[in-house]
């Protein structure tokens, strides 16, 4: 059972609108809780996965007449959970108490994605600014499984220590493993601001040549962060998020926006190895979970980034996978 209240009120990623497709039933797992997701019509439904009769999962039924039909002994939720058809008893009004209703959550559907609250969102999903600027081609990419804390998927976003070693060969050169500490880090209403951490990265059109960037971090959410490139010729923003699957698994689901347009299947093969050189590095960690008492761990001077980010969750109360 869930108690990070934190986690519980925010919005998550849990599918692709596009994946949610009218008829089509998904079920998916969120905080540790199985979840049903459907259409009525043109609004996406989440659901808990479990029929409030005799507590049957819902992802093995069917949908009829604008309803979701148990396949254990076929009673009928509308989209609204209600039931609205008791097959064993055709005649009689179906049930009106709550306990006869399915349990749903808030559901939204931005940038593409489906995303889901199982309390009550205090805020709105989070801003991506970008999403409706047409001088940007958009890349999604996603869902990546790790094996892993969602917590510490997150943090190895924001570690740039990393690049130069678990990413040599794609981005990074451990040749250029110096990180200049006097990047900028402040704590905000809106999250953690991270500006003007430079770093270098292997130009991917000329073998050998290597470029050096700043760039600038947003920690927008527990589980949501973008990265923005400052070059005027070479912009680059990513916007990552984070299912948080159970407490040691994590989907991550991203939105690359470039100035210029490349091969969609290019961009896939290239971040797909990105993507799985940090799940080596990830799913080695120990313990697993994300340890919010800073002495459990060793800092260097370029740690502020994932320092801060550990003591932010920690004030906010955020329990969900850590240590
Ligand atoms: S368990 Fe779903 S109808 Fe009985
Ligand atoms: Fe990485």
């Amino acid at each position: 059972m869930v108690t990070d209240v934190v986690l519980q009120n925010d919005w998550h990623v849990v599918a692709t609108s596009q994946d949610l497709q009218p008829g089509k039933i998904l079920k998916v797992r969120l905080l540790g809780q199985d979840l049903v997701l459907w259409r009525n019509g043109d609004q996406a439904v989440a659901w808990e996965d479990r029929c409030p009769h005799r507590g049957a999962s819902l992802a093995q039924g069917w949908i009829e007449n604008d309803a979701l039909v148990c396949p254990y002994h076929g009673l009928a939720f509308n989209g609204g959970g209600k039931c609205v058809h008791v097959p064993a008893h055709p005649d009689q009004p179906p049930p009106e108490r709550s306990k006869a209703c399915v349990q749903t959550y808030h559901i939204k559907e931005r940038y593409g994605f489906v995303w889901v609250s199982l309390g009550t969102p205090e805020k709105d999903v989070p801003p991506l600014p970008e999403w409706d600027n047409p001088n940007y081609h958009k890349f999604v990419f996603g869902p990546t499984f790790y094996r892993a804390s969602p917590l510490r998927a997150l943090e190895n976003f924001i570690d740039v220590n990393h690049v130069p070693f678990v990413h040599g060969g794609t981005i990074g050169n451990p040749e250029y493993a110096r990180i200049n500490d006097d990047f900028k880090v402040e704590v905000k209403p809106d999250g953690i601001h991270i500006n003007n951490v430079h770093v270098w990265e292997n130009d991917p059109k000329i073998q050998g040549k290597v470029n050096s960037y700043n760039l600038d971090f947003r920690v927008l959410r527990p589980l949501t962060a973008s990265l923005r490139r400052r070059a005027v010729d070479e912009p680059l923003i990513i916007f990552y998020t984070i299912t948080p699957v159970d407490e040691e698994e994590c989907l991550v689901w991203r939105w690359t926006f470039l100035n210029h347009n490349v091969p969609e299947k290019q961009f896939h093969n290239f971040t797909g190895m990105v993507m799985s050189q940090d799940a080596e590095a990830i799913e080695s960690q120990r313990p697993k979970r994300l340890p919010l008492d800073l002495q459990a761990e060793y800092h260097l001077p370029s740690d502020r980034t994932t320092v801060i980010y550990r003591k932010w969750l920690k004030n906010q109360g955020v329990t969900f996978g850590t240590v």
